[in-house]
């Protein structure tokens, strides 16, 4: 007989803790559909690992973040999917297709960034790749390849 994982396994929240670590946050994961992303702007927001990602039609490119504003880290995209310019609704934060900051309402009044730290000012990006309809995203720093 097959011992199987002792019953503690399915519900302590260490285990699931290393779950996340070691399998959700190092593999691939399938994130949704590309049909969901055809227009630019078009986006979809998804949890994984217990991380909140991000992946948008910017420019033409699909793209995976961080779903978090790096100003007060509220999330960028509140929806599970739609269409809507990668844009804060906090204080309007903008960014650009590499998730670089684009623009702050008032920056010139109210933070007076040194540009060596606006620079810093971006979201973090995730591997993402597209095979046929399907979307996955890989939120290891150094994924393997999805091959
Ligand atoms: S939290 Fe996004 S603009 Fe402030």
């Amino acid at each position: 007989m097959y011992p199987g994982l002792p019953q503690r396994d399915y519900i302590d929240p260490a285990v699931f803790a290393q779950e996340q670590a070691r399998i959700f946050r190092r593999l691939w994961i399938f994130a949704g559909l590309r049909t969901l992303l055809a227009e630019p702007d078009s986006f979809l927001t998804r949890t994984i690992g217990g991380v909140p990602v991000l992946v948008q039609n910017l420019e033409g490119c699909i793209k995976a973040f961080r779903n978090q504003c790096p100003h007060r880290q509220a999330p960028l995209q509140t929806e599970a999917y739609g269409s809507r310019k990668l844009v804060c609704g906090y204080y309007g934060w903008s960014f650009d297709a590499e998730g670089r900051v684009r623009g702050i309402p008032g920056e010139d009044r109210l933070y007076h960034y040194p540009t060596a730290d606006r620079e810093r000012l971006c979201l973090d990006e995730f591997a993402v790749e597209c095979i046929g309809n399907l979307v996955f995203v890989n939120l290891d720093p150094t994924p393997l390849p999805i091959e």
